[in-house]
């Protein structure tokens, strides 16, 4: 096998009709609401690099940190020949877990999950560069329908991290971590990020920067729509909104309409009214509580067997292994 391959398994007719799905669902829903995994083409791809830059935005950089300090741990745990890595964007922080599994010694094979085929193959080409001997086959896959990994040597350490399980409603994620359980061997092993319940203001400035980036990110998802479906979104149509809600402990990020307007998608056939101040929400960002992580993971068979912060307890990064 070459170092480096990468496989579609989402045909892009497949990308199409879901999306066309998705739009046409929640344009015509009330309130009106679009699903957060169309933010990520090229360039949404790339604003989302830009905001873990963000001086406002800890969650990457707590996260690293905790992985500079654990991967070590991590490793020694997991004792891994394959990690998967679902949604693993530009693979950026992998990059200490993959030096640790390294040093265990022995042949690592790295397996990349993610929809944005332009991430996946910037991120490969580069950990190629400095890793050379990693076997990588990167995977353009929707981690939420039922993923079929390519056979490789276990144990496999199972990774999912940046917090994008907050990205997914309750039910999404049992049944996201229902599919992560099946996935596992018995000497299998599971580590997810989670960014944890902070104060208000600390949460808000994270997804409404002053720079405007979150809401260029936000935003692009219109901008999507527009092409892929030709509809004609003005993106100046429409404000970027971050709230935190207090009982479901997660920040919802909504755009919000600056007039009356009616959005046309031919590729539907449909028409979207929006009044004057309407809202639409396109992503929650859950925070979480160790007990709740414990409790979602036992749910769906995974016991928790690490769970590690960084120093201002920020983010967590939990390792769970299959109940027997
Ligand atoms: N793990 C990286 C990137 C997080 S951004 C980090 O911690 O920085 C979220 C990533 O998940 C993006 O790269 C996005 O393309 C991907 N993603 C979102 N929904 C997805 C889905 N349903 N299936 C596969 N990948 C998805
Ligand atoms: C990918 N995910 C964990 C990010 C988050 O923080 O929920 C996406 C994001 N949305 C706004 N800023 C970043």
């Amino acid at each position: 096998m070459s170092p480096f391959d990468l496989t579609r398994t989402l045909a892009p007719d497949d990308t199409a009709a879901a999306l066309r799905a998705d739009v046409a669902d929640g344009l015509t829903r009330d309130p009106k609401e679009l699903p957060p995994k169309w933010f990520y083409d090229a360039h949404g791809s790339e604003l989302f690099e830009e905001i873990t830059r963000l001086p406002e935005y800890y969650p990457t950089r707590a996260e690293r940190e905790i992985l500079r300090d654990r991967a070590g741990e991590i490793a020694q745990a997991a004792r891994a020949r394959t990690l998967v890595e679902l949604g693993s964007g530009s693979s950026e922080k992998t990059r200490l877990l993959i030096a640790a599994l390294r040093a265990l010694g022995g042949p690592l094979t790295y397996i990349p999950v993610d929809v944005s085929e332009s991430a996946l193959a910037q991120a490969g080409t580069a950990l190629l560069a400095d890793h050379p001997g990693l076997t990588v086959h990167a995977l353009v896959a929707d981690f939420q329908r039922g993923l079929t990994l390519p056979a490789a040597p276990g144990p496999r350490l199972v990774a999912f991290l940046g917090g994008t399980i907050g990205n997914l409603v309750p039910v999404e994620r049992a049944a996201f971590l229902a599919s992560v359980r099946r996935m596992l061997a018995p000497e299998d092993t599971f580590l997810l990020g989670t960014d944890l319940v902070k104060d208000e203001a600390t949460l808000i400035a994270a997804y409404d920067d002053p720079q405007g980036v979150t809401a260029a990110f936000n935003k692009n998802v219109l901008a999507v729509i527009d092409r892929e479906l030709g509809a004609d979104f003005d993106l100046a149509d429409f404000d970027h909104v971050a709230l935190w809600d207090r009982d479901n402990e997660w920040i919802e990020m909504r755009l919000r309409a600056r007039r009356y307007l009616t959005a046309k998608v031919p590729a539907l056939d449909l028409t979207a009214d929006f009044a004057p101040g309407e809202e639409m929400r396109t992503e929650i960002s859950a925070k979480f509580r160790e007990a709740g992580v414990r409790a979602e993971l036992a749910a769906a068979g995974l016991r928790l067997r690490h769970w590690w912060t960084d120093r201002e307890g920020r983010f967590a990064l939990s390792l769970a292994s299959p109940e027997e």
